[in-house]
């Protein structure tokens, strides 16, 4: 893996319908993005296409949504596979993309991922509403995502939300922002005592890292690749940090500033990343940090891929992935036996 070779944009080849919603995508974020660092919250409503939840099974997975704090608005929706008979999933707690701006778990491109991977898993998959900057800043969504940590280690909550369920089998997954969450709210959860809850592995789809000095792939791929440009991000980070240092170890995360992750009973994690990806040169350093500190981690990259390509089910590589995520998550059901 070469990380200083990133492809020339000009080779990238998508259906067409794919490409026209991507630059559409492309508007609407710059649309909402205003210049005063606030978001149209108005607009991006307008846009986010809802999917409601459904007692009745909706391609094999029947969903719920449930209140963690109603004062601040903490929810998450439950996706429970019904094709199986299974008692004892494992549990993957989703932590959904979207600069940390936008999208929400019943945004209907999330709320049909997440239905994927329930029903090929299977699993029981919980997708968390955290809130969204920059109307709430870091810490905000960590310290939510450790609350609903501790919401799902409680038994009552667990009996009456996810019977099916073994929350000792849990996994972390998130894209992109939401990659970004899993790594630190794992890495402040691994702190804790939890009487049931066992994070047993993580998956980061596209993981959203960033620091002041840019990486080739920034470089190279900026306003060629899809979704994300340097502006774009550089947005999302002032929205979401106060203070806008990029070098503290919350961006940068495996940076000098970078936490020593040695000592941490860090579980085995999969690092996907993209060839048309602006951020894919901090991805793999985050893959080759884990592995220099000694972690089980395996880089699986989607060479033609660009950032979220997941959520385009016309892609033959967003249903690869599924299974690639599932071999991931049986290996590690398997040791844990
Ligand atoms: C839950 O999973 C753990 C770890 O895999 C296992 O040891 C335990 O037996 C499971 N619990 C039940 C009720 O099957
Ligand atoms: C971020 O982290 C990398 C190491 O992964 C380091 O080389 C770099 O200096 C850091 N800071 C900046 C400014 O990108």
């Amino acid at each position: 893996m070469d990380q200083s070779t990133p492809k020339t944009p000009n080779s990238l080849s998508l259906p067409w319908k794919t490409r026209i919603e991507l630059w559409l995508l492309g508007v609407g974020i710059d649309l909402i993005t205003r210049k005063d660092g606030t978001v149209n919250r108005w607009l991006f409503n307008l846009v986010d296409f809802k999917t409601p939840p459904s007692s009745q099974p909706i391609n094999g997975v029947k969903t719920h949504d449930v209140m963690v704090d109603a004062t601040r608005n903490l929810w998450f929706r439950v996706f429970t596979p019904t094709e199986y008979p299974i008692q004892d999933l494992p549990v993957i707690v989703f932590f959904h993309g979207g600069g940390y701006i936008t999208a929400h778990p019943d945004s209907a491109k999330y709320d049909d991922v997440c239905r994927k991977l329930a029903r090929e898993l299977p699993a029981v998959v919980v997708s968390f509403d955290y809130p969204l900057a920059p109307e709430h800043q870091h810490p905000t969504q960590h310290d939510n995502g450790l609350d609903l940590l501790k919401f799902l280690d409680n038994e009552d909550n667990r009996s009456k939300w996810l019977p099916n369920a073994n929350i000792s089998r849990c996994f972390i997954a998130g894209d992109s922002a939401g990659g970004h969450m899993t790594h630190h709210v794992f890495e402040r959860a691994s702190r804790l005592e939890f009487e049931q809850l066992k994070v047993i592995g993580l998956v980061l789809l596209q993981l959203f890292f960033g620091g002041e000095k840019r990486t080739e792939s920034e470089i190279v791929l900026d306003g060629t690749a899809p979704i994300l440009t340097l502006k774009r991000t550089d947005w999302f980070w002032n929205a979401f940090l106060r203070a806008g240092d990029r070098d503290d170890g919350i961006v940068n995360v495996s940076g000098p500033n970078a936490l020593d992750i040695s000592k941490i009973d860090f579980p085995p994690t999969m690092v996907v990343v993209g060839g048309f990806d602006i951020l894919r040169d901090w991805q793999i350093r985050y893959y080759q940090w884990l592995k220099k500190s000694g972690k089980e981690a395996y880089l699986v990259d989607y060479a033609n891929m660009f950032h979220v390509f997941f959520l385009y089910p016309e892609l033959p590589e967003s249903d690869q992935l599924i299974s690639e995520v599932k071999g991931f998550v049986q290996k590690v059901l398997n040791k844990v036996g």
